[in-house]
């Protein structure tokens, strides 16, 4: 055998980057070898996508080598790891928007007709085939816009296996699926190991690391900790441990610390909702007490965030029963109402309506405290400076200072400063929509611990996700919704994954 069949498919050694005098990678050697999967994990902010990007021929390493197939190569473009047989499936996907399919996939190398020009018949043909392959139920005509990202990243997918990549690199794909995509995207990712693929897989899920992973590289402050077979890591624990670089102790709420004899908080009774053409939410009743944590579980569309929005005043529906907080019926106008009556809402959404980026950590901080400031507008700057400064401290927000803008921040980090501006204005009822999206699994510990603390100064907390262990590990009951109506209250003593699973489905 010569040493191109055996070498791995890359071994890069020694990468070193650093942006504006900053190391974001010191020497870290990795490598791939065919028909395995090699998960890259670590905290946000790493470097794992730009240990990536530079694989993929997006970024230029300041030192180091990069070996394909055993020969030195350099990536000085995209186009370079590509004719390297390496792809990368981005977190932020590259594909256009408004092309089809199947023009996405062909993108910049159209094969031709002996005319010359491009052959979209054998172009639709052999998407059409790949696309099949990989379970994509869409026509290949369908505008790449319209696709879900669940589809999208198999229209990706399927232009990486027709450029013949050999090592195909997936950045966090399965942050934005569901539970049915996810579980997709993994049975495909067996099914292209099996055909000798070398996979890079990263994610925060370590449940999903532990499923298809051979291998596992941690990375901490862009050095290599460590590279080990799965199958020696311990526990999902251990695994972050090695990411934080001290023992990791997930916080917890105990089983007795429901409030049973504080009085009823949030209360909402025979509620729907009605859109243009039918209810989005049906006859759900249910009551929170002060201190409780309240979990709203359910499939995508169930109704958890339209329930969530009810209570706040900002659903898009026509409303009907009756919502009370601290026993008098209430129905908001503005959210400006409702957090004058002590509410605070964390939206699903964080890029849109959670952080002025351009803006400091300070003001995005006290922005929405500033009008319940003693003395509003006349109040002291530096008392308010004080009270951001130890808001971000309570919240851990690793930072440099309070000056430094709030898209300088890793995106767990913004999560945690989107929840701190919140508890900053001291709401006497919290409500969370998917708290921890797409954040790693300290900066969620830290998340989950502040919410823990709120409940127990007698915060009333809702929380709507669709990450079952979340729920289970934060909340006293569990309302399973189900297409709109109220499946079930589970009571803490009863939780169990299976049961919320089966309840969640029609
Ligand atoms: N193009 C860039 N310019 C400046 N800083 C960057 C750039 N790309 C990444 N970084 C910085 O490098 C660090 C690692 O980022 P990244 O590789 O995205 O981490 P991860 O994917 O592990 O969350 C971060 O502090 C990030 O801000
Ligand atoms: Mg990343």
């Amino acid at each position: 055998m010569n040493a191109a069949a055996t070498a791995p498919l890359i071994e890069a050694a020694g990468l070193s980057i650093s942006f504006n005098g900053s190391a974001v990678l010191s020497s870290v050697d990795f490598d791939v070898v065919a028909g395995e999967v090699h998960a890259l994990v670590g905290e946000n902010g790493a470097g794992k996508s730009s240990l990536m990007k530079m694989l993929g021929g997006l970024y230029t390493p300041d030192s180091g080598t990069i070996r394909v197939r055993g020969v030195p190569t350099r990536l000085a473009s995209v186009n370079d790891a590509i004719d390297a047989g390496i792809a990368v499936i981005h977190q932020e996907l590259n594909l256009v928007d408004t092309l089809s399919a199947v023009d996405n996939i062909f993108l910049g190398k159209e094969p031709r007709t002996r005319w010359g020009f491009p052959d979209r018949r054998a172009m639709r043909t052999a998407a059409r085939n790949v696309l099949g392959q990989l379970g994509f139920r869409e026509s290949p005509d369908t505008l790449v816009g319209a696709l879900r990202v669940g589809e999208k990243q198999l229209v990706e997918i399927a232009k990486s296996l027709l450029a013949e990549a050999r090592v195909l690199i997936m950045d966090e794909p399965t942050s934005a699926l569901s539970d049915a995509e996810t579980h997709a995207l993994l049975t495909l990712t067996r099914q292209l190991r099996e055909r000798g693929m070398g996979i890079v897989l990263i994610s925060h899920r370590l449940g999903e690391v532990f499923a298809v992973a051979d291998r596992v590289t941690v990375l901490r402050d862009g050095r290599r900790i460590s590279t080990l077979p799965v199958a020696q890591v311990e526990s999902s624990t251990a695994l972050v441990s090695m990411m934080i670089g001290k023992d990791f102790a997930p916080p917890e709420r105990g089983a007795d610390e429901a409030p049973r004899a504080r009085s009823t908080s949030v209360e909402v009774r025979n509620l729907s909702l009605w859109g243009p053409a039918r209810a989005m939410v049906r006859d759900v009743s249910f009551s929170v007490r002060e201190g409780e944590v309240f979990g709203l579980s359910g499939l995508l569309g169930a109704g958890k965030t339209e329930v969530l929005e009810a209570i706040y005043g900002i659903s898009a529906y026509r409303l009907e029963g009756a919502i009370a907080i601290a026993g008098q019926r209430r129905s908001f106008r503005s959210p400006n109402e409702a957090a004058e009556s002590g509410l605070a809402f964390v939206t699903e959404d964080r890029k849109k309506d959670g952080l002025v980026l351009d803006q400091s950590l300070e003001a995005n901080l006290v922005l929405p405290s500033l009008p319940r400031v003693p003395g509003f507008p006349f109040y002291r700057r530096r008392r308010l400076c004080n009270w951001a400064a130890e808001q971000a401290r309570a919240s851990r927000v690793k930072h440099r200072s309070l000056a430094q803008s709030a898209n300088s921040l890793s995106g767990g980090n913004q999560q945690k400063l989107i929840i701190g501006k919140w508890l900053m204005t001291k709401p006497r009822i919290l409500l969370l929509d998917e708290p921890t999206r797409g954040v790693d699994v300290a900066a969620k510990a830290e998340i989950y611990r502040q919410i823990l603390d709120a409940a127990r100064s007698g915060v009333t907390v809702l929380i709507a996700s669709s990450e079952i262990d979340e729920l289970t590990l934060l909340c006293d009951r569990i309302l399973v919704l189900c297409e709109g109506r109220a499946k079930q209250i589970v009571p803490r003593s009863d939780f169990s994954g299976d049961l919320l699973i089966d309840l969640a489905s029609p």
